[in-house]
């Protein structure tokens, strides 16, 4: 039997490292919902998402408690690598099997029986819009660069596991297109969850949560006042972007990047 699907995924407060209550009733995330949790090193933003990850019921280090759809969550979403509902990615996420990407990827549709001749294809050519390096279905999982692993698992996240939360610890410096990321994340309606230090990042998610000494210090939601500082964000990521690409290709810049 399936589980029931997510309408809702509660973050019941914990204690901060030295060991004061946190000071939010609760914080809801549901589909189509983008986060981030920005703060300085070393502020418990892994720690959150950690929780988020294994369903804390006031058994980590930070003593929160993570709600599905209001209650404890089902046995199989926690145990049970089919049903999780919540894929997570970080900088280190890497892939041990000597397997080539069409293997791989072969492998994990067949594993959840997917009847979909062409998801394969289509789960390489998603992550080809994450990333300006090419992944071949033939290249080794192995030898992918960081970028391409990462833009490979976030498409495989989406299109094979069908998960509905995703949450992606510090992926941005990895050299993957970040604003179509959160698009087709946005338009698949999945609940998207960006640890970060991206200004970019921080501006296109509609809630953000500051970190602080292990607890969430604040929830902030811009709800549009931030549009200029959205704007000039994009302006200037734009510009970083292309002179990125002239620097890799081994360019000399002496004149505007352009706009
Ligand atoms: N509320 C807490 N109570 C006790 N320990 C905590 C709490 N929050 C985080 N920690 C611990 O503090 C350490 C640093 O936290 P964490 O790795 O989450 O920081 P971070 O914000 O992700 O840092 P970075 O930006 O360097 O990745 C970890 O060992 C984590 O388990
Ligand atoms: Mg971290």
């Amino acid at each position: 039997m399936n589980p029931p699907p997510i309408r809702e995924i509660t973050i019941l407060p914990g204690r901060s490292r030295s060991g004061e209550p946190e000071r939010f009733a609760a914080i809801t995330i549901r589909p189509g919902d983008t986060i981030s949790i920005v703060g300085p090193t070393g502020s418990g933003k892994s720690a959150l998402i950690n929780d988020i990850e294994v369903f804390a019921r006031n058994d980590t280090a930070t003593g929160r408690t993570i709600l599905v759809n209001g209650a404890y969550p089902p046995e199989e979403f926690v145990r049970d690598p089919a049903h999780k509902p919540v894929a997570l990615i970080t900088q280190n996420t890497r892939c041990l099997a000597d397997l080539t990407v069409a293997e791989f990827l072969t492998m994990h549709v067949r594993s959840r029986k997917i009847g979909d001749d062409d998801i394969v294809d289509r789960t390489i050519d998603l992550a080809n819009e994450f990333t300006g390096e090419k992944i071949l279905p033939g290249a080794r999982m192995t030898a992918l660069s960081g970028g391409q692993t990462r833009s490979l698992l976030v498409a495989d996240a989406v299109l094979v596991a069908a998960a509905p939360v995703l949450l992606l610890d510090e992926v941005e410096n990895a050299g993957i297109f970040k604003e179509r990321v959160i698009e087709v994340l946005r338009i698949e309606g999945k609940a998207v969850i960006f640890v970060t230090h991206d200004p970019l990042i921080s501006l296109l998610s509609a809630r953000r949560i500051v970190m602080r000494n292990g607890a969430v210090d604040r929830v902030i939601e811009p709800d549009g006042r931030e549009s200029d500082a959205l704007r000039e964000a994009r302006r200037l990521d734009g510009i970083l972007r292309r002179m990125r690409e002239h620097i890799r290709a081994g360019d000399l810049i002496t004149g505007p990047v352009g706009a």
